[in-house]
């Protein structure tokens, strides 16, 4: 006989198994049926990740409980990534705001941040940034976060992913120090140079796309293709970022399934492939006198 769920661990477990059962795809924020479960609940009762467990005993209230039931019924029905249907997502430690009109955040680069990129750069010397490829702005708003005394550029050539990078930087508060930047990649910061640029441009190649879950579906297809082998956007950062990085300055650029193929496109290349907790190196880390002394290859690849 089944048991109705009555408690917050129990609606948390009617969730896992419901998600489990609907073989839903996890990679939008969490990578298994419980934290995705932890995460729909978390949020139907308005409390942050971290103040879940203390109220695992509780009794939603009737509401509340038709709302978590809606939301996981939604999820099944519609494939729609959870963040979506929260318009929610968290990164770094931080919430965001998203929607459609940006990817939901997750990239591996946000463990870099948190730790200011150390042991590559001094942080006290970090005073202007560029997150090229913001969508939401995520990484622009954890940036400023990560380096207080630094102005951080959020560029992107969407209009509709910056309305989004808008809302979030106006939430956070960070008017006075990030700023939304319409461009395709490098080309409106003509005159900019900076101490670090970090980026997650789109990276998967044309084929791929086909084979992507149902949930990828959802999200703007400008944000994940980049042409026919996925290198297209970050073949072009490698052959303009020097231009715009100060000397001691460094590039910092997540690839995904991607790195392989640009490790074999230019074997010569000294990327410096940074090992995530989970074990993924699909991350990885130039300086600008590296970027400079492997210019012409790079430029040769465009
Ligand atoms: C993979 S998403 C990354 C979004 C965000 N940085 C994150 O990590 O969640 C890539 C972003 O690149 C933007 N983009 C695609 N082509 C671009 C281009 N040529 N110039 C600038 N931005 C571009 C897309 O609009 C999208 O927002």
């Amino acid at each position: 006989m089944t048991v109705a769920p009555r408690t917050v661990a129990d609606f948390i477990g009617w969730a896992e198994r419901r998600f489990a059962e609907a073989e839903l795809y996890f990679g939008h924020g969490t990578d298994n049926p419980l934290d995705e479960a932890a995460w729909l609940v978390g949020s139907a009762l308005k409390l942050a990740p971290h103040e879940l467990e203390d109220h695992l005993d509780d009794t939603p209230a009737p509401p509340q409980q038709d709302a978590i039931r809606a939301l996981v019924e939604a999820r099944i029905r519609s494939r729609r990534p959870l963040a979506y249907l929260l318009k929610e997502a968290w990164f770094a430690g931080l919430k965001f705001y998203v929607d459609e009109r940006v990817i939901v955040p997750r990239s591996l680069t946000a463990e870099f941040i948190v730790e200011q990129f150390q042991p590559w750069i001094d942080p006290a010397r970090v005073r202007r940034m560029l997150d090229l490829c913001t969508g939401s702005g995520c990484m622009a708003i954890a940036c400023a976060y990560a380096f207080p005394e630094a102005r951080v550029d959020a560029a992107d050539i969407s209009d509709a992913a910056l309305q989004v990078a808008r809302i979030n930087v106006e939430n956070h508060g960070l008017r006075e120090r990030v700023r939304p930047v319409r461009s395709d990649l490098f080309d409106a910061l003509r005159e900019e140079r900076y101490d670090l640029i970090v980026t997650n441009p789109p990276y998967v190649a044309r084929v791929e796309m086909a084979t992507l879950p149902e949930e990828y579906r959802h999200e703007p297809a400008l944000a994940l293709e980049s042409g026919t082998r996925g290198l297209d956007a970050i073949a072009r950062i490698l052959a303009q970022a020097p231009a715009h990085l100060n000397p001691d300055g460094i590039l910092v650029a997540e690839v995904g399934n991607s790195a392989e193929t640009l490790q074999a496109t230019f074997p010569a290349a000294p990327f410096t492939w940074l090992s995530t907790s989970s074990g993924d190196e699909c991350v990885f880390l130039l300086t600008a006198e590296q970027l400079q002394r492997y210019h012409a290859t790079f430029s040769s690849a465009r």
